[in-house]
């Protein structure tokens, strides 16, 4: 298996020389998309859409098909490794995921598990290995998990919270049980992301949408710590080629030294990051991936088109060894229209090119 057709995005997080910035969008495929609600309504549920190989992958390439995108991420969700752990995930009309066993008494703690990624998220394993095949060496394929941190606040809270007080509060009464918590999931993680590199994930990424809202002693001992025994764990080479990780910390950019010193290759920034400051900070230690506001695409298509060109101005011209993947802060907005993808993408792949000028051998 060679590189794929489309390497920049590979290129871009190893810090190579490419010829414009690559771009791939977090929840590129969603329900903004009418043909992935389509395909979400002959699945039933989105559960039954994440645990269906070819379903997975249609929608995997809808977003491809439609607009010019430099990689493909890997449909499916942060939550079926706590779910595999034997949680009970489930998603209830409107609300978000939830957790039928939520992780409170300690007996339940001690017993946590990792699980055998090839047995209990085979159904991951095949989406895989059915979307590699399907892009046909085209563009490469993102794998990803939850950082053990944003998995345990799920776990913990049984779904989605406004301040995860009770996370938080078995943070600084039972530091103990966390940690038992984190190195449970930390192992499953490391096991999930590199049975999905064996599988043909060609990079990895890590989300960690909670980690940034914790005091900055409590990122570095309950999120970062993790992140880094992860990376450190993770498959750097499949098939004679590097396998790139990223690790996204929303809200994260504070600490933007000590997450690109975990060993990464690629750090993502949400919105709130200068990204010009944030490339003069790290230097050449590794890529940026960001971080334009998602609600910029609420914007008119000129409007658009000026924030995709001030998040390029602010990273700048680039050298031989710098690297940008273009990327929003966050997730797209469900509501967000199709055709406002086309304009930044477009915009992106185009006026980028000055920026790259120079740079090749
Ligand atoms: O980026 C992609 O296109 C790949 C697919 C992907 C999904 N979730 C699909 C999804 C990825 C990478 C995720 C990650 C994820 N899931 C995160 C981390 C990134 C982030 O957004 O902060 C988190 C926290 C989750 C947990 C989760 N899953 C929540 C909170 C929700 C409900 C919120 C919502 O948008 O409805 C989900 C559901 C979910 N995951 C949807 C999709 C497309 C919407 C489900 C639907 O079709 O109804």
């Amino acid at each position: 298996m060679a590189r794929p057709e489309n390497d920049t995005f590979l290129r871009a997080l190893l810090r190579q020389p490419t010829d414009y910035t690559p771009t791939w969008l977090m929840r590129q495929a969603g329900r903004y998309l009418p043909e992935y609600c389509e395909t979400r309504r002959r699945a039933g549920s989105f559960l039954q859409l994440c645990k269906s190989p070819t379903l997975a992958c249609e929608v995997t390439l809808q977003p491809l098909a439609r607009y010019n995108l430099d990689a493909a991420i890997l449909f499916s969700d942060i939550l079926t490794v706590p779910d595999a752990m034997g949680l009970g995930l489930y998603f209830a009309e409107g609300e978000g995921p939830k957790f039928e066993r939520p992780l409170r008494e300690e007996w339940e703690i001690r017993a946590l598990q990792a699980p055998d990624p090839n047995v209990h998220l085979r159904y991951v394993m095949d989406a895989v290995a059915e979307i590699r095949r399907a892009l046909n060496n085209t563009v490469p394929l993102i794998g990803f998990s939850g950082s053990p941190f944003t998995l345990a606040c799920y776990m913990v809270e049984g779904g989605g919270s406004e301040d995860y007080r009770t996370v938080k509060t078995m943070l600084y009464d039972r530091p103990d049980l966390l940690h038992r918590i984190l190195d449970v999931t930390a192992t499953a993680v490391t096991d999930y992301l590199n049975a999905q590199i064996d599988s043909g994930a060609q990079a990895a990424m890590i989300f960690d949408t909670w980690g940034g809202m914790l005091p900055a002693w409590a990122y570095r001992e309950f999120s970062l710590a993790y992140m880094e025994r992860i990376v450190a764990s993770l498959k750097k080479v499949h098939d004679g080629e590097r396998v790139p990780s990223i690790v996204f910390t929303k809200g994260g950019g504070q600490w933007l030294e000590s997450i690109a010193a975990i060993g990464v290759d690629a750090v993502g920034l949400d919105w709130t990051t200068d990204l010009g400051t944030a490339r003069q900070r790290v230097g050449d230690r590794v890529a940026l991936q960001g971080n334009l506001d998602p609600v910029a695409l609420f914007a008119s298509p000129e409007g658009i088109a000026r924030e995709a060109r001030r998040v390029l101005d602010s990273f700048g011209k680039h050298t031989a060894k710098s690297g940008h993947v273009f990327n929003l802060g966050h997730g797209i907005s469900q509501f967000a229209h199709p055709d406002s993808v086309t304009a930044l993408v477009d915009t992106v792949r185009q006026y980028s090119r000055g920026f790259h000028e120079g740079t090749s051998a």
